[in-house]
Parts: structure tokens; C-alpha cells; sequence
């Protein structure tokens, strides 16, 4: 076990992961699209909404337990969906998830996972969800909504925004691939990443296991690049959205919404709940930050009269972040980097961390803020520029 006490942030747990995760795979963690403005943004933004500082308010029996879907959560926290995940450090998902069941929060996989819908399933009791990618193969896509089915698998989450890849420079310039390829470039970086590779030497997960073996024509690696490359389906439609919808039959979140009109078509489709997100960063880079995008789609829920819950990721690195969120009105809010980073550094432990971290300063300030109970915090704890 690990002495985590000295590590108070996920910056810590960030410039760990750094040393501790082999370029290629920190960079694809680490990275937005082109010039990165909208991946700043996510981070940036949170900064400029200040909140009230209140005294003398009563602050002991605090709770931060709610619900996202009509599912408990022990924080409006859940874990995203993040494709390769087990290459941050070796069986990550399955890391990722066991922290995240044992914390009480919601673990998202992502259908490019290395770890595979029945790996988690078998390390876990807890429900999971399930994050599904539109692709072409629509035979493919009901095998996975079967395997998801047959896990166990509490909601399935949609993503709409990656019917193509948005251009990230270091990718392509590092050559990303899984496993990385032996080149003499990453040989010598592997060379300075004993634990990974350590680590790494005792699994069999290499690859995405969701994938090859489960889709038609993919067996092998080689292959696999082309698959992707042609499967993601440009094509992608509210009426294919309808069907996963009927395919699926239990509970299912929208993620990907950017725009109040997207958001009510979602709503619409009868979506239990949309997750405001623009990738991370990852996807249209001059898109706005989630966090500022937020308000006007809930406000636009709300008129609308639907019980769509809205959440929002992008950017979240403190429990602070959290609390803006809850404020302006998110029912839920999802982290990526913020556990990628835990999990890069200290695998299991360090997701663990970034939970707790989260959480503390997710619970401190809304002390700070007057109140004890993170359901009843509003708009109310935020100042609001005039
Ligand atoms: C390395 C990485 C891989 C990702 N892969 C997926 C994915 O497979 N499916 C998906 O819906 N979103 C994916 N995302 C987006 C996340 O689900 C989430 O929207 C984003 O990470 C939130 O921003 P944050 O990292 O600043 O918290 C990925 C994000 C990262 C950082």
C-alpha cells in the first residue's frame, strides 16, 4: 500500500501519472483537439464562478449522498467513460471500477476499453454502466447492447458527439496504438516506466477487448485500426438514437450535448438523462466550455417540462468544480481525467484518492457555503455576475 496522505490534489495525482505512464498513453489521456482552447476552457472557466461565503450557519451532520437516475451515489459524482483506459496502467478499468464500487459512486465503460463489459462484471457486484459508441455494424451494436443486457449493466450511456475523431496532434505524432508498437522511440520510453511495464507483463489485456474477437473481421491488431476508422458512423441519427432507445429497454443517458435544441430533441427521445459535454476538449475545439454551456440547456429542460436530468463533465479537478455544477442546477456531474490521472499513478489507491479528494473539497466547501445537505444547494451559494 501506498502512503497517498501527501497527495492533497489531483495535481499531485496529475504530475505523477506524468512521470509514472508512458508518453503515448499520458499524452492521449492529457490532450484536447487542435489547438486545445476548448480543453483549457473546461478547466479555466469553473475559476471564474465565485461562491458566497456564509458564517455562523450550523455545519455538523453533513451529507453529500444523492441520486443520479433514481440511483443512490455516495457524491453527484460518476466515473466517465474512457477508451483505453487499461493502458494508463495494466486491467484499469477493472481497477477503476472496484474503487469506484467501493466508494459508492457510478462506474461508466467505455465501449473502447481494453478490459472487456464481462471482465467488469466479474470483478464487480455493482452495477456498471455501459457507454455505447455508434457504429456502422449494427449487428455488432446489438451484441454489445446484449452483453451489456447480460452484465448486468444498470444504464447505457450514448455517446453522439464522435461520429467523426477530432484531430489531436500528439496522438498522430506518437503514433498511438495498443499495445504501442516496438519502435526504438518507445522501446527507450518504456525503458523509464519499470512499474508499467511490470505491471503490464502480468496481464493479458492488451486490447480492446469489447472489440477484436466480438466484431466481425477483427481478430487481430492490425486490422483493428482500419475497423475503427471505418465503423464510427458518420451517418448517425435521432431514429438510430430511437432505436438503441427500444434495443436497450432500461435506462438511458445522452452524452454529448452541446446545444439547447440537441437537448431537447434528446429529452424528446426520452432520454432519463443528458450529460452536457463537448469530450473533454477531445472532439470540436472552439466549442464552448461545458460549464458555460450548462445553465442554458437546463434552463431549456425546464421550460420544456421534462424530466431529463441534466449532468455535465468536462474539466472537473476539485470538488469544488462539483459544487459549481450542483449550483447552476446539474443533477450529476462525470470525471475523467480526474480518475485517469489517480489511476495512472497509483492504479486502484489512486482512484480511490481522487475520489476522496473530491469529495472532501466537495464537502468542506459546501460547509463553507452554509449549507449541509448537497440536495438543497442552488443557485443561491454562487455570486452571480449582474
Ligand atoms: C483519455 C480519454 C478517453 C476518452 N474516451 C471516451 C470514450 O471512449 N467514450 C466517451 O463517451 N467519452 C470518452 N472520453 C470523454 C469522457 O467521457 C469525458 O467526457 C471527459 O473526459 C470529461 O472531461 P474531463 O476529462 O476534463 O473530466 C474520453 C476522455 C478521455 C480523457
Amino acid at each position: 500500500m501506498a502512503n497517498l496522505s501527501k497527495i492533497t490534489c489531483i495535481e499531485d495525482l496529475r504530475r505523477i501519472a506524468r512521470i509514472k505512464v508512458p508518453k503515448m498513453f499520458y499524452d492521449y489521456c492529457d490532450s484536447g483537439s487542435w489547438t486545445e482552447s476548448t480543453y483549457r476552457s473546461n478547466e479555466s472557466d469553473f475559476q471564474k464562478i465565485k461562491f458566497r461565503q456564509r458564517v455562523a450557519v450550523n455545519m455538523e451532520g453533513r451529507s453529500l449522498k444523492t441520486k443520479m437516475i433514481g440511483l443512490d451515489t455516495a457524491m453527484p459524482v460518476a466515473i466517465a467513460p474512457t477508451g483505453l483506459t487499461g493502458m494508463q496502467r495494466a486491467d484499469g478499468e477493472i481497477l477503476a471500477a472496484k474503487a469506484a464500487e467501493r466508494f459508492g459512486v457510478p462506474f461508466t465503460l467505455s465501449t473502447m476499453s481494453i478490459c472487456s463489459i464481462e471482465d467488469i462484471a466479474a470483478h464487480t457486484s455493482a452495477p456498471f454502466w455501459f457507454q455505447l459508441y455508434v457504429m456502422r455494424d449494427k449487428d455488432f451494436i446489438e451484441r454489445l447492447i446484449d452483453r451489456a443486457k447480460a452484465a448486468n449493466c444498470s444504464a447505457l450511456m450514448l455517446t453522439l458527439d464522435l461520429q467523426v475523431l477530432g484531430q489531436r496532434h500528439k496522438d498522430i505524432k506518437n503514433g498511438l496504438s495498443t499495445p504501442p508498437k516496438p519502435t526504438l522511440m518507445n522501446l527507450l520510453n518504456l525503458a523509464t516506466k519499470p512499474e508499467w511495464c511490470w505491471h503490464m507483463m502480468q496481464t493479458k489485456r492488451r486490447t480492446f477487448g469489447n472489440i477484436v474477437g466480438h466484431a466481425k473481421g477483427v481478430g487481430d491488431l492490425s486490422s483493428l485500426a482500419s475497423w475503427t476508422a471505418e465503423q464510427f458512423d458518420p451517418a448517425l441519427s435521432w431514429d438510430d438514437v430511437e432505436w438503441i432507445k427500444k434495443r436497450w429497454g432500461g435506462k438511458l443517458i445522452i452524452k454529448g450535448i452541446m446545444d439547447k435544441e440537441d437537448a431537447l430533441r434528446a429529452a424528446d427521445c426520452g432520454a432519463d438523462s443528458i450529460v452536457v459535454s463537448n469530450h473533454g476538449g477531445r472532439q470540436l475545439d472552439g466549442a464552448p466550455s461545458s460549464i458555460s454551456a450548462t445553465p442554458a440547456i437546463i434552463e431549456a429542460i425546464k421550460n420544456h417540462g421534462s424530466p431529463t436530468e441534466v449532468w455535465m463533465d468536462g474539466g472537473i479537478r476539485s470538488g469544488q468544480d462539483v459544487l459549481r455544477a450542483v449550483a447552476l442546477g446539474a443533477k450529476g456531474t462525470l470525471i475523467g481525467r480526474s480518475f485517469l490521472y489517480g489511476l495512472g499513478a497509483y492504479g486502484q489507491e489512486g482512484v480511490t484518492r481522487a475520489l476522496q479528494i473530491i469529495a472532501n473539497e466537495l464537502d468542506i466547501s459546501m460547509a463553507f457555503c452554509g449549507h449541509t445537505n448537497i440536495n438543497t444547494v442552488n443557485k443561491d451559494i454562487l455570486i452571480m455576475d449582474k
